[in-house]
């Protein structure tokens, strides 16, 4: 089995990913999140430089409709030593679908299936594909597969919802199991991913599509940055206590550094407090629940104006989480 951290724009940076992989990992592959212009800024190009991401798998996601555009991308990500590009066609948003890219491309397969015959043609690094199962309606599932199964795709990642279901509702795991079926046999490898949020959640997935054999995880491992190495276990956890497999000082400690190393890195770029503290706020919206965080102490830190408002906000959650140190 291999477990991927989901591409989250904004929030899956080389910050996180160091930091992800420093203090917890079990990961086998990063994607960034998506690039779309040829020009990188220098934002994107931070993110993607290799001296930013030595020492684990990294996959650079591209997110376009353009042939061009994105042969260009994938060519200077070569220049930097990538292998493999990642297309989106999963981003669900308006504006981006608005324009037929991520999961809108979904919505003109004939356009998608010439895209495809182009960039397959002319990319000299392994692509890997992203997808939503369709914009609305059963019958998409199928037709897109029969797409896909004509190319080389070296790993499909399904998300099993469609572009109109956004984040709701519950996953379509039949569909990524017609996938499963569909393609037997040819060479692409496929990845789940969905609403992976604990063992159990995981074992649920594995009950219904047994043969799958990657998974990514998104949300779930910002809310719970230990979940690869859970999910790596055997068994699923059989109750609450069992749910960590660090003891209540370890999970506090590795935590207090996880958190501190993105602190400080994003400090370290970040002109002022505010680019930084709109990142940390961002995170705690899924992560306060690891620490076990009041309500009360997570309106303490959207409310921090200043890093050293944050920091004291910071220090009152760990020092009421389980696994504090005693004086
Ligand atoms: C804040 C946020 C940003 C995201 N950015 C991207 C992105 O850049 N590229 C992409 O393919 N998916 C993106 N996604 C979708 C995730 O990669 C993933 O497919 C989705 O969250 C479902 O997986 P999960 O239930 O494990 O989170 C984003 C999701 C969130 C919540």
């Amino acid at each position: 089995m291999n477990f991927y951290l989901a591409p989250m724009e904004g929030i899956t940076t080389h910050i996180y990913r160091n930091a992800l992989q420093r203090h917890y990992g079990g990961i086998d592959c990063y994607y960034t999140p998506f690039l779309s212009n040829k020009s990188f800024n220098s934002k994107e190009l931070r993110d993607i430089l290799p001296e930013h991401n030595k020492g684990f798998k990294v996959v650079p996601q591209i997110l376009t409709n353009q042939p061009e555009t994105f042969l260009a991308i994938a060519e200077k990500l070569q220049d930097y030593g990538y292998r493999e590009v990642n297309l989106n066609l999963g981003c669900p948003s308006g504006t981006v679908t608005a324009k037929k890219r991520g999961a809108g491309f979904l919505s003109v397969p004939d356009q998608l299936d010439r895209f495809l015959d182009r960039i397959f043609a002319g990319c000299p690094l392994d692509i890997s594909i992203k997808t939503r199962i369709g914009i609305e309606a059963e019958y998409e599932w199928a037709d897109l597969l029969a797409i896909y199964k004509k190319y080389p795709i070296k790993e499909l990642t399904v998300h099993p919802r469609y572009q109109k279901e956004f984040y709701h509702g519950t996953p379509h795991v039949e569909a990524f199991q017609l996938a499963i079926d569909t393609l037997k046999g040819s060479s692409i490898a496929l990845c789940y991913n969905g609403d992976i949020t604990s063992a159990e959640s995981f074992h649920a997935l594995l009950g219904k599509a047994p043969s799958t054999e990657a998974v990514m995880v998104g949300r779930g491992a910002l809310a719970n940055p230990e979940i690869f190495q859970l999910l790596r276990r055997e068994e699923p956890a059989q109750s609450p206590k069992e749910a960590s497999s660090l003891s209540p000082r370890e999970k506090l400690s590795s935590f207090q550094a996880f958190h501190d190393e993105i602190l400080m890195g994003y400090m370290g770029y970040m002109p002022g407090d505010q680019p930084t503290l709109f990142k940390m706020k961002e995170l705690w919206g899924y992560m306060g629940q690891y620490v076990h965080a009041a309500d009360s102490q997570l309106k303490q830190i959207r409310k921090a104006k200043r890093i050293s408002e944050y920091k004291i906000a910071v220090q009152g959650i760990l020092a009421q989480a389980p696994g504090r140190a005693t004086p």
